[in-house]
């Protein structure tokens, strides 16, 4: 069929500001937005630009504005969409080219809470066993793959970029509730500060732009009653 495809296009090389580029084209109802971008890479405009690796849905690199939501280019099929699409670059991330955002100050946040098992423990010979009761209390922000969609999709980011954002406190939960790390506190003690848990308003856009399909906003939610507490297990 074909279809016609808006896209947020942006060089600033040459363009004094963003403007809107449309591409007809044909494609098949099952092919996925990726293959749509890439078509019109190879065969209409090998200037547009993005970022993309798996094409699987794994690595996170493809997260874009499609149709108004955040989603993953290779998640979201043609066929889900119509013959009109639009595709935006992330929102709250400054645009590099076209569809590719500055992911600086999203992994500054990401580095901010400490990402990293710390137990200074001695090391076991084998490894540190957990029982699968303490292994499912994190498992589902084990989940997160780093796609920025949840943190460019909160209106408390758009409007402060020093707040730490759902993904960060996505990344910190799963190590917060992980029984083999001794960094709970320290991580707690820096989501308590200002730009932490606190300015998150329970806005839900986070947990609707997931596409691993974490209930973030519960996590975060866990995050701050265990600042309130003191409680982690
Ligand atoms: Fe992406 Fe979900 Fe992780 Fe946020 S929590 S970065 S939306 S995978
Ligand atoms: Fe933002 Fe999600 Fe909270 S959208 S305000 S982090 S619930
Ligand atoms: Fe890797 Fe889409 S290209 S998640």
């Amino acid at each position: 069929m074909n279809i016609k495809v808006k896209i947020r296009r942006f060089n600033p090389e040459k363009d004094r500001k963003p403007y809107w580029a449309e591409y007809s084209l044909d494609a098949q109802p099952w092919d996925r937005v990726l293959d749509v971008l890439v078509n019109i890479k190879e065969n209409q405009d090998g200037s547009l630009t993005f970022r993309r690796s798996c094409a699987h849905g794994i690595c996170g690199s493809d997260a874009m504005v499609i149709d108004g939501r955040n989603r993953l280019a290779c998640k979201a099929l043609v066929k889900d969409l119509g013959k009109r699409i639009v595709v935006e670059p992330l929102r709250g991330l400054p645009v590099i080219k076209d569809l590719t955002v500055d992911m600086e100050p999203f992994w500054r946040q990401y580095r901010s809470i400490q990402p990293f098992l710390m137990n200074d423990d001695p090391p076991p010979y084998t490894e540190r066993l957990q029982s699968p009761e303490a292994r499912a209390r994190f498992d589902e922000t084990t989940k997160c793959i780093l796609c920025a969609a949840c943190t460019t999709s909160c209106p408390s980011f758009w409007a402060d970029a020093s707040y730490v954002g759902p993904a960060a406190i996505i990344q910190a939960h799963r190590f917060i509730f992980d029984d083999r790390d001794h960094g709970a506190q320290v991580r707690l003690a820096i989501l308590a500060e200002g730009n932490g848990v606190w300015r998150c308003r329970t806005v839900y856009n986070c947990t609707e732009a997931c596409p691993r399909e974490i209930e973030v906003t519960r996590a975060i939610r866990e995050v701050t009653r265990a600042i309130v507490t003191g409680e982690i297990r």
